[in-house]
C-alpha cells in the first residue's frame, strides 16, 4: 500500500484526476469505480475542467458507482445518481447506458444486487477504483462488522455513518438505514485502487488503518492484502501518521 500524502484538498484532487485522465488516455473504454460523498467532488471537478479543455473524451468510459441508500428516489437531491449527474455526468459526454449505480429504489433489492454483481462481470473488472473512507473505516457501504461481505448486498448503515451523513440532510431521521453496496470483494478486485482521504476528522481513521492490522472491523484495512493500492491523504489527514509509515 503506497501513501502519498499531499499538502491539501486541492492537490488530492487534481493528483486523482491526473490518475483517471492518464488511464483513460492509455484505454478509451476504462471502467471507472465511483465514489459520492464529500471528498472525490474536487476530483469530479478537475474531470469536467479536463474535458472542457477537450483533454479528454468520456465517449467510451464505463463507471460503477459502489453504492446508493435505499428508498430515496433518483431525484431526491441526497440519491447518490443525483449526486453524480449534478458533480459530474451531466457536464461530461459519458454516454447514459455506459453508467452503472445500484438501483435503490428497486422493488426488489436483493435482485437489484444480483443484476449489480452480473454486470460487474461483464464489465469487470474495474480499471481504477476511487474510494472514500467513513470515519469509523468503511469503503464503500461495507461497515464494520464481525464479518466482510464480497458481493454487491443490502447493508443497514451504522448509527456512525448515518450521524456523520446527517449533514445532507434536513435531520438525521431523514437519513436512510440502508444501502445496497459493492462488497469488499467487487472492490478488491480492481487492477488498481486509490483511496482519497482528506481533513483532520479522517485522521484517526488513517492512522488506524495504516499502522494496525488488517481487522474486518476496519473494512479499508482489508486493503493492504491489494496488490496496487495507492491512498492519496491531504496533510491534515494524513497528520497522526507516523512518518515512516509514509512512500511518497
Ligand atoms: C460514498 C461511499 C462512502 C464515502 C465515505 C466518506 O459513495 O462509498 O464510503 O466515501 O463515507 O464520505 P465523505 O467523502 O463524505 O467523507
Amino acid at each position: 500500500m503506497k501513501i502519498k500524502v499531499v499538502k491539501d484538498y486541492d492537490e488530492m484532487s487534481l493528483l486523482a484526476a491526473k490518475q483517471i485522465i492518464e488511464q483513460i488516455k492509455i484505454k478509451n473504454n476504462s471502467v471507472l469505480g465511483l465514489a459520492t460523498g464529500s471528498t472525490p467532488i474536487g476530483m469530479y471537478k478537475n474531470l469536467i475542467e479536463y474535458f472542457k479543455r477537450g483533454e479528454v473524451d468520456f465517449s467510451k468510459v464505463i463507471t460503477f458507482n459502489l453504492d446508493e441508500y435505499i428508498g430515496l428516489d433518483k431525484g431526491n437531491e441526497q440519491s447518490y445518481i443525483y449526486f453524480m449527474k449534478k458533480n459530474l455526468f451531466s457536464h461530461i459526454n459519458i454516454k447514459e447506458e455506459n453508467i452503472f449505480i445500484p438501483d435503490g429504489t428497486a422493488k426488489d433489492a436483493e435482485i437489484e444486487c444480483k443484476r449489480y454483481n452480473e454486470l460487474l462481470e461483464k464489465y469487470g473488472p474495474i480499471d481504477i477504483q476511487i474510494l472514500g473512507i467513513g470515519v469509523n473505516g468503511h469503503i464503500g457501504f461495507n461497515e464494520p462488522s464481525k464479518s466482510l461481505t464480497l458481493r454487491t448486498h443490502v447493508t443497514d448503515l451504522t448509527e456512525d455513518t448515518r450521524k456523520a451523513n446527517a449533514r445532507f440532510f434536513d435531520d438525521i431521521s431523514k437519513v436512510p438505514t440502508k444501502a445496497i453496496t459493492m462488497g469488499i470483494g467487487d472492490i478488491m478486485k480492481a487492477e488498481k485502487i486509490i483511496l482519497l482521504a482528506s481533513g483532520k476528522s479522517k485522521a484517526p481513521i488513517i492512522k488506524h488503518m495504516v499502522e494496525t492490522g488488517i481487522s474486518t472491523f476496519i473494512p479499508a484495512s482489508v486493503l493492504k492484502l491489494h496488490k496496487n493500492v495507492e491512498i492519496i491523504a491531504d496533510e491534515d489527514a494524513a497528520s497522526l501518521i507516523e512518518k515512516d509509515s509514509c512512500i511518497a
